[in-house]
């Protein structure tokens, strides 16, 4: 995967980013009692938390968050299935943005101003604290604890929207494709859990128990199904771009559920 680097600023010194397999990687090198400090911080988010974001410094010296989920290691898979690998001059709305590791990277592509939101303020605030480790100003990247399905508050377009692991968290889908729709100039790249058999593409499964064991997934769908449910909400054009993963053949979830697959659409207004 080519490595996106981006000079920016923090206190004062510019400070050159990169992300790449293992993370975001910065030029400079920070004193033992600044890596404790901020080793200290990502600890603390371990009763919430699930980007595993990690980060080194030029010496080498790497503190990680360590949550279950490696966005370093997915954005390959991502970038193959349509996120935009030049957002110059963009607005970038990211929304489910948890840690904020895909704002961090569209501002690393060149955006001029990421916002992110994210229903838990738990999580918002954890990306507002790696866009000040990372030196990222708050003017052109800011976090919002809000509800994905109220975003017409916002009275506000952004060019580019990227809606990645979020939408089968949510109860009511047509709801949220609708206030995600509402606040798209441009195209969203949708990223969910997806039927990965193509006989059931145009269904949706409800999940009525704990798939994965855990009780906020609401549905799974087919990939024809959930083009047209964002075709309805307002985009005019939807492509399915395939399933960037895939369990082996036959993988249960925990409890017991026949383990699907991850699909990515783009959807443009
Ligand atoms: C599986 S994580 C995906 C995080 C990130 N987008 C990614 O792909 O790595 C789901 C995220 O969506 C957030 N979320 C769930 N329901 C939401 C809602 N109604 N509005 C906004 N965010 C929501 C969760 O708090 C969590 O951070």
């Amino acid at each position: 995967m080519p490595g996106a680097t981006f000079s920016t600023k923090q206190s004062g010194n510019d400070m050159k980013i990169e992300v790449n397999g293992n993370g975001f990687l910065v030029d400079k090198v920070w004193s033992d009692a600044e890596v404790s400090v901020m080793q200290a911080e990502m600890d603390s988010w371990k009763s919430f938390r699930y980007h595993n974001v990690v980060i080194t410094d030029a010496a080498g010296k790497t503190v990680k968050s360590g949550g279950t989920n490696d966005p370093h290691v997915v954005l390959p898979g991502l970038d193959h299935f349509g996120f935009p690998q030049d957002l110059t001059g963009k607005t970038v709305l990211d929304v489910g943005c948890n840690s904020g590791f895909y704002s961090m990277v569209a501002k690393l592509r060149g955006a001029s101003r990421v916002m992110g939101v994210d229903v838990s303020s738990l999580y918002t605030d954890q990306a507002s604290w790696l866009r000040d480790v990372l030196g990222f100003s708050p003017e052109e990247m800011t976090f919002q604890a809000m509800d994905g399905a109220a975003l017409e508050a916002m009275q506000e377009q952004f060019d580019v929207v990227i809606n990645l692991g979020v939408i089968y968290h949510i109860e009511n889908p047509m709801n949220y494709l609708r206030s995600v729709a509402s606040v798209t100039r441009g195209m969203m790249l949708l990223e969910s859990e997806m039927l990965l058999d193509p006989v059931v593409s145009e269904y949706a499964w409800f999940i009525e128990k704990e798939y994965g064991c855990d009780p906020t997934n609401w549905w799974i769908y087919g990939p024809k199904c959930l083009e047209g449910m964002a075709r309805a909400a307002g985009f005019s054009r939807v492509q399915f771009n395939g399933f960037l993963w895939r369990p082996e053949p036959g993988t249960k979830t925990p409890d017991g559920f026949q383990r699907q697959g991850r699909g990515v659409l783009s959807c443009w207004k």
